[in-house]
Formats: C-alpha cells, structure tokens, sequence
C-alpha cells in the first residue's frame, strides 16, 4: 500500500492490492471493541441470544453499511466532507458529523488503552498474581493519578506516530498482530475449557439463546456495537474506499473484513464470559460488570495456567497494539478533517486533537475516582461518551446515511460501483436494507436509547 490515510486526499495514492486493502481496514476493525467492549455487552445482554442478534445484524446492517460508505470512498476518491460534497452539497455536513465521532471516542478509548498498556506493565513486572486479586481493578482505577499517567503514555504514543505519520508502521505491525492475537486467544480459550470447572455451562450461556433474555435494548446495543466495531459511521471506510483500486472485489473483501472483525469478538467472547460464568457460578451481578469485566477475569485465568505470567504478558501487549493501531486511526481521521477544513499543518492538527483528547479523557479516567459522584443520566462519565457516540451519534449519522444512499444518490450508485470489479451477489440485500429496513430500525433504535436514557419508558 502506498498511502493509508486521509490526509493522502490531496495526492491520492491506492493499496496495491485486496490484502493490503483488507488488512488496512481489519487494522481499523479489530481494536478494544471486539476484545474489551463485545466480551462485557454479550455478558450483559444474554448471552447467546446476543451473538445471535449480533451476527444477523452484521450480515445485514453491517455489511450494507460497510458496502456503501467503502462505494462512496471509491466513486469519490476523496475523504468524508468532499466525498458527500461532491455526490450532494446539501449533505457536507454528514462528513463533519462522521469526523466529530472519532473525536469522542478517542479520549474514553485511550483511557481503555490506558488501563491495557497498564496490565502488559503489570506482568512484565511478574504483578500477575497481585492483579488476579478480586479487587485489584477497582483499587487501581479508582486511584487519582496512576490511571490518568498510564492514559496519558497511550495519547502519546497514539499522536507520535499520527504526528510522524508511519502508517506502514502500523500496516507491519497489524500484519504480524493479527495471527499472534487470533492462535494465541484459540491456545487460551482451550486451556480455559479444559481446566476451568463449570466453563461448560459458561459456555452454553455465552452460545445457546435464550429467547426470553431478548429485549430491545439486546437490539440497540448490538446495534451500536457493530458501528463501534467494523469502524462504521465515522467515515473511515470512505477514507479506505477512496484508497481502493477499482478492479478489486468491494463486495469479497467486506465479506473477509467482516469474518475478521466478528471472529475475534466471537473469540475474544469464547475466552472471557464462559471464565466469568465459572468464576463466579453465573451471579448476574459479575456478568452485568461492563467496563471492567476483561481487566477482572482475564488475570484469574492467567493466574491457573502454568507459565500464565508470560502468556499474560504477551497477550496484553497484542491487545495494546490492536488498540494503537484503532486509536491511530481514529486519531488520523480527525487529524486530516481539520487539515482539509482550516488548510492548518499536520502539528498543529495533532496539537488541537490531542487537546481536545486530553480535555475529555481526563473526566473519564476520574471519572473512576475523584469524579466518581458526578454522573450523567446514571452513568459514569466515560459510559456517558460511549452512549453519546455509539447509542445516539453514530445511529443517527448511519439513518441519515441509509437516506442519502436510499434517496437522493440511489442504490444504484453503489451498485454500479460495486459492479466496476463483477457481478454484485448480495445486490438485492443491500438495496432492501439500505432503502427501508434500515432506515426504520435505526430510527426505532434511536428513540428507543433515548427513551430508555432519560428513563422515559424503561427497555
Ligand atoms: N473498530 C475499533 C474497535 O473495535 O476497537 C474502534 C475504532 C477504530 C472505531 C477506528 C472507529 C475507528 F475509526
């Protein structure tokens, strides 16, 4: 690949290939999401009946999404605002959306990354054992200042390599990550089955649904975990779609981005709840944890095995740099709106995204301790920004979008695109979906969170 990133848009340069095309998007895809946040929401969310509706949305919403923000990025060849621009200038201010949502979720998820680089710290210490204690988490981030330092090392080193832009850095490091992270998750989800007794019924939670568990609220919040994760609705795949060659398969690679992106959440799922279901005989409370479920189970699997410091170890670091390889995207995405709007140099974008990251994740990460009484609507102020982004934002951006493609361009935009490279198999899908089922399931998602938010009616 010559040229990744957005800030290209000037002089435009292509992926040389399908892998390198895949591999850049699934080094956007697979981050935090599918390791940290899938794990605790299908916990939380009944378990099997939440990777069932999960996985039924991926193969529609997902993939008809995904199609057409990558067929707006290809026919435009250019990043978000002039893409929609160019297509319909009433529809500008969808790129500026789709920037603003990266830079929300940017701050809470460095403080994520925050808490990860801690961990890998942690057992290149040998502090495994200290940190399978019970409340070693909730010691540690309730603390003022440690947190924050460890979030503050993870910006850093997000917006160094943003500012020094090596992306063909990332592009090697993803390529070595992916297949240490996915064989080292399948060695220690089978040492876990194997040695943990009762992960069997964990199992049968996290795989069999159940269908009285389901709710809307099990819809909505699959719904913005699949954003959140296939990095939908931010305008990245635009930027990746304008990057693509036309004769290359737009319909085959989404298909791989998405086995990618969901066989690591699936995986990363298979590792954690089953462990939680064991650990603490299937109690509600311990599986509704949230945030904290991975920090808590994961170390008290790691303390079983024999040669679990080392394993720790490593794992932790392959989850850190599937992070840094998101949060540099994010962080890029950014970056290169503020240089196409105000024409400024790449510094000082850096400089001003990093303010506004320091601005918003400071709250989050107190958000834990000094802060903790300050909550918004019942939440903490980091689960706050994640609901602002995912449960209102990003639905609301993909309805307009799901408008713009159904409307006012016509499927048949994206279809043409899409045929550039062959016949289009999963045609009449996505027309159907992006036209009207869509657009009315993300409007009935978006009232119902907010109804649900404010207490109104309770989901
Ligand atoms: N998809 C990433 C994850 O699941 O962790 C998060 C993300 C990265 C979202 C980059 C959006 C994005 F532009």
């Amino acid at each position: 690949m010559n040229e990744t990133t957005p800030h290209a848009a000037t002089k435009r340069g292509s992926f040389t290939g399908k892998i390198g095309f895949v591999l850049a998007a699934a080094g956007s895809a697979v981050g935090l999401g599918n390791i940290w946040r899938f794990p605790y929401l299908a916990a939380k969310y009944g378990g099997g009946i939440f990777l069932l509706v999960y996985i039924l949305l991926s193969l529609t919403f997902g993939f008809s999404l995904m199609i057409a923000e990558i067929a707006i990025g290809r026919k435009t060849g250019k990043s978000p605002v002039s893409a929609f621009k160019s297509l319909d200038h009433r529809f500008a201010f969808l790129g500026y959306l789709a920037a603003a949502i990266p830079a929300i979720i940017l701050p809470y998820y460095s403080v994520i990354g925050g808490w990860v680089t801690k961990y890998a710290f942690g057992f290149l210490l040998g502090e495994g054992g200290e940190m399978a204690k019970e409340t070693y988490f909730g010691g540690f981030i309730s603390q003022p200042f440690e947190p924050v330092l460890w979030f503050l090392l993870f910006v850093a080193l997000t917006a160094l390599v943003v500012l020094f832009g090596v992306q063909k850095g990332v592009e090697k490091v993803s390529k070595f990550m992916m297949p240490v992270l996915i064989m080292l998750m399948i060695f220690i989800v089978i040492y876990m089955l194997a040695t943990t007794d009762g992960a069997g019924a964990g199992v049968a939670y996290y795989l069999k649904p159940d269908f009285s568990k389901f709710s809307v609220m099990t819809v909505v919040a699959a719904m913005g975990q699949l954003f959140y994760s296939m990095s939908l609705a931010m305008g990245i795949m635009i930027t990746y779609g304008s990057y693509m060659k036309k004769e290359i398969s737009i319909e085959r690679s989404v298909h791989q981005i998405e086995i990618f992106d969901t066989g690591v959440a699936i995986l990363a799922g298979l590792l954690i709840v089953p462990a939680c279901y064991a650990f603490s005989g299937g109690d509600p409370a311990a599986l509704g944890k949230g945030p904290s479920l991975m920090f808590g189970v994961l170390p008290q699997v790691f303390e079983r095995m024999p040669g679990g410091g080392v394993i720790g170890f490593v794992f932790f670091v392959t989850v850190l740099l599937a992070a840094l390889t998101s949060s540099i995207s994010l962080m890029e995405t950014v970056v290169s709106t503020l240089m196409d709007k105000f024409k400024w140099d790449r510094k000082l974008c850096c400089l001003a995204v990093l303010g506004v990251c320091l601005l918003l994740g400071l709250p989050s990460s107190l958000g834990y301790s000094a802060w903790s009484s300050f909550k918004v609507l019942g939440m903490q102020i980091l689960d706050l920004f994640d609901f602002i982004s995912n449960s209102i934002m990003m639905p609301l951006l993909a309805l307009i979008t799901c408008v713009f493609v159904g409307f006012v361009i016509k499927p048949s935009t994206v279809v043409e695109e899409i045929e550039c490279s062959g016949k289009f198999g999963w045609r009449r899908l996505f027309t159907v979906t992006i036209r009207y089922v869509a657009p009315v399931f993300l409007l009935a998602i978006l009232i119902s969170s907010v109804l649900d938010a404010f207490g109104i009616v309770k989901i």
